[in-house]
């Protein structure tokens, strides 16, 4: 089926942004060899074409080594401008870079939407609460830096404790939130005193080139260095190398693992991991069927059910199997197909060009399985999409039983006895989060006791999301390693380290003079309100 609707005037690209600059070393490079085009699923004339977005250059060895060399040298074994500065001077240069980011949300929120397919009003969504994360975690660090303030005593030793930044980090981000949960990951980085190499994502990688300049002038050289190209490329020398002390990643394990296998010394590494998940509804008898048929309509099928968070599996009990799957294959109909701007769209193109033979794959696996398609439009075809088949009854030999479909489709597996579920997701290599439907409360306590130790998350009666950015989001087994949030990030992207000396006239002497002519910037009672 075709896709086509008129693009509006003001979302129309004016022309093909072909990036040809870098950030190392605090220089804006220009990059005159190989390139790579950055298409769009979605086309620009009626008759289906992917429409070309423009080129980035296409890196390898040679200039990831020079970015490396560059944070190391702003590091400077601990001795560099960025990881000695007092706490206010961090501030005021992430405070430079938000207000220059913040100038460009239009060009951000319009790529977002070619680029990565999502709807105008979760590109919005997107920048804003970047925005606000980066507002938050500056009021966070401030906290910190007051908590931090003061002496200790105890068994006649002072201690004066901080949080100190842990080196270089080498920072890797996901196509479905590109500048939400990289920049989640790079800018508590930042804000900690390491120095970073970042690489935007597969998709979604041309919206960070307006912020580049921005990173240039906020920053001391060499604390924020971008490079473009394929991860294996660029960032597999660097972790050879053995000299990032951070790898934050969010997207799957299987290129978390080849990454950090490349590192000589893996106790030297700390990781910072998002990564895949399968998140399961757990539907039982007494749901409220309404909210439960809306909660899993958001939690599959949000951004097209491209979210690590998405609720990719759905346990249904027998009882209310049959009047559940009937309402949810009708609203899954129902929903709209759409390019990002139309309004009032909810599923829209896809930003990997083989996504829907992917799809359809587990569909045709889950078929000759014995499954069937619950819906109507359930697998229909358009250029750039493939309508999210409801498939039931799903069991355990099926591909999209096990395999993280991060796509359009919703696997149903019905159930009797509790224990089901929660054997399988004792069995699942994930454990993010869970969504539980229910009202009983004697029915819900054990089971949320159970729950809540084999999943980070158990959301009652709602669907599974990392918002709001203050709650803990992180999982067990494949799905994380390290906890995110505002206040978590500041720690997962520091060590505590301290001051620490007897109580004797020398030191409160040495002391109250560290503290009085204030050339210590670790040592200081100072704060900020
Ligand atoms: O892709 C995973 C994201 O962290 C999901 O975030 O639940 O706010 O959409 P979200």
């Amino acid at each position: 089926m075709k896709s086509f609707t008129p693009i509006p005037e003001k979302f129309m690209l004016k022309a093909p942004i072909d990036q040809r600059h870098y950030l190392i070393g605090g220089e804006l490079l220009r990059w005159d060899g190989k390139t790579s085009e950055v298409f769009s699923t979605i086309s620009s004339t009626p008759e289906y074409t992917p429409t070309l977005l423009g080129s980035i250059p296409d890196m390898g060895e040679t200039e990831a080594l020079k970015a490396l060399d560059a944070a190391l040298m702003a590091y400077d074994k601990g001795k560099g401008t960025w990881p000695t500065m007092k706490v206010k001077d961090r501030i005021a240069c992430m405070e430079r870079f938000l207000e220059q980011m913040k100038s460009k949300r239009e060009q951000t929120v319009a790529l977002l939407m070619w680029e990565i397919g999502k709807s105008l009003p979760d590109s919005q969504k997107e920048f804003d609460r970047t925005v606000e994360y980066i507002e938050d975690t500056l009021e966070e660090y401030k906290t910190l830096d007051r908590n931090a303030a003061r002496f200790d005593k105890h068994d006649g030793v002072y201690a004066h404790i901080r949080r100190g930044p842990l080196g270089v980090v080498l920072c890797l981000g996901p196509y479905n939130y590109p500048l939400n949960e990289t920049f989640a990951l790079l800018i508590p980085a930042i804000i900690m005193g390491n120095t970073t190499i970042f690489k935007p994502a597969k998709h979604g990688v041309l919206l960070i080139t307006p912020l580049l300049e921005a990173f240039q002038n906020s920053f001391p050289k060499g604390v924020v260095n971008v490079l473009f190209g394929r991860g294996r490329a660029v960032a597999a020398p660097i972790m050879k190398t053995g000299k990032v002390d951070v790898l934050a990643l969010i997207g799957n394990s299987k290129s978390a693992n080849a990454l950090q296998d490349q590192h000589p010394k893996s106790n030297r590494l700390r990781l910072v991991l998002g990564l895949e998940a399968k998140n399961p509804a757990i539907i039982l008898p007494d749901a409220d069927l309404e909210l439960t048929v809306q909660e899993c309509l958001s939690g599959t099928l949000s951004f097209n059910g491209q979210r690590c968070t998405a609720l990719k599996i759905v346990y249904v009990h027998e009882q209310i199997q049959e009047a559940f799957l009937k309402r949810f294959a009708a609203a899954v109909d129902a929903l709209t197909f759409g390019n990002p701007w139309d309004s009032g769209v909810n599923l829209t193109p896809l930003p990997e060009p083989g996504k829907s033979d992917y799809i359809q794959e587990l569909i045709d696996d889950a078929l000759e399985k014995g499954a069937r398609i619950l819906n109507e439009k359930g697998g229909t075809r358009y250029d750039n999409f493939i309508w999210p088949a409801v498939l039931y009854p799903v069991t355990a030999q099926m591909r999209v039983y096990e395999e993280e479909q991060f796509g359009p489709v919703i696997p149903v597996v019905p159930f009797t006895k509790i224990d089901q579920p929660l054997n399988d997701m004792a069995e699942s290599n994930y454990g993010q989060q869970v969504s539980l439907f229910g009202k009983d409360v004697r029915t819900l306590a054990p089971l949320i006791d159970t729950l809540a130790n084999l999943v980070c998350r158990v959301n009652l009666n709602s669907s599974c999301q990392r918002g709001p950015d203050v709650y803990p989001f992180t999982g067990r087994k494949d799905s994380a390693q390290s906890t995110l949030s505002v206040y978590d990030a500041l720690r997962s992207f520091s060590i505590r380290t301290f001051v620490a000396f007897k109580d004797n006239d020398l030191n409160t002497e040495i002391v109250e003079a560290l503290l009085e002519e204030k050339n210590s910037n670790f040592i200081s009672t100072e704060y900020l309100l």
